[in-house]
């Protein structure tokens, strides 16, 4: 719970108008336990007044960075598949883990972890183990009875596709040393509580989604592996491997290197269609 220092407190009143619990009584200096522990409190108070739950009061420093800025910058990030075998600076991996301070959870509770996966013969299992659990998962899905059945009843899942992208990476598997881990020289794990309530697959998600604006910025390349997250839902052995915590599951896996392609056109892309109420 953040603490109000009666000295310092000018009672402005910027804290309690800006508190989505109305949590401040400020006559008391008494937050109640309402508190969602958002920290806007401390964010607005100009007299450094309010000590946040963690850490200390950071002031902000004015970001230059303009709309066409922003929108060039997500128009140029690519999902990377292929990297330079060049490892990447501990500085800049501490940056992008500290950093995810600054990215929010739906609950502020942050009980999602990142695990980094960094040694060569790691990404290697990471990568085989994925490899495995999703080829046997391809074959059940695909195969004729199965296939059959879901041809009939979901049209849409398409397994004519499925089929097809699994012979070709069946294929590719006998020459291509990775096709998960693309080589990279870093897997990001994403974990949290396993649970039906809460938002710790979103969170995860938002968090591993800045992660690859911010490594971006670095002129690191960075890629989405869905695959991984599938896998280790499914395989314990796999969570068990990789130390993710019993009651946790994995909800989004980046691989991130120095990307060996550059892009020098945008991808083109339509727009989402919108409704206006
Ligand atoms: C949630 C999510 C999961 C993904 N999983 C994989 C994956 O397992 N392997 C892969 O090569 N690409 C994966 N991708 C990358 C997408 O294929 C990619 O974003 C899409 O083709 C568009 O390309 P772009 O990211 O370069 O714009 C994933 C992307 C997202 C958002
Ligand atoms: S914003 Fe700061 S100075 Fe203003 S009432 Fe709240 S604690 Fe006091
Ligand atoms: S942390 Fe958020 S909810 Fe709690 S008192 Fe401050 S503004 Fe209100």
């Amino acid at each position: 719970m953040p603490v109000i220092s009666p000295e310092l407190c000018t009672q402005c009143l910027k804290c309690v108008n800006d508190c989505p619990s109305e949590a401040i009584e400020i006559k008391s200096w008494n937050i109640d336990a309402s508190c969602i522990h958002c920290g806007h409190c401390v964010a607005v108070c100009p007299e450094k007044a309010v000590q946040p739950d963690f850490g200390s009061i950071v002031p902000l420093v004015d970001s230059n960075i303009q709309l066409e800025d922003f929108i060039h910058l997500t128009a140029s990030v690519r999902s990377c598949r292929r990297y330079k075998s060049k490892s990447i600076p501990k500085e800049l991996l501490d940056m992008l883990v500290e950093n995810i301070k600054n990215y929010p959870s739906a609950s502020n509770k942050r009980s999602l972890k990142v695990t980094i996966v960094q040694t060569p013969e790691k990404i290697q299992l990471l990568n085989d183990m994925t490899q495995e659990t999703l080829m046997k998962a391809f074959k059940l899905i695909s195969g004729k009875v199965v296939g059959g059945i879901l041809n009939v009843i979901a049209p849409n899942l398409g397994i004519k596709q499925l089929r097809a992208y699994m012979k070709k990476h069946a294929e590719r598997n006998k020459t291509m040393k990775q096709q998960i881990c693309y080589e990279a020289p870093v897997v990001m794990l994403f974990h949290g509580p396993a649970g039906k309530f809460g938002m710790v697959k979103d969170d995860a998600v938002i968090w591993a989604t800045n992660t690859t604006l911010l490594a971006k910025t670095m002129g690191l390349g960075s890629c989405f592996i869905g695959f991984i997250v599938k896998a280790m839902e499914k395989n314990k052995t796999m969570r068990q491997t990789f130390h993710i915590p019993e009651n946790h599951q994995v909800f989004a896996a980046l691989t991130i290197g120095y990307p060996k392609v550059m892009y020098v056109n945008e991808v083109s892309r339509k727009a989402p269609e919108v409704s206006v109420l």
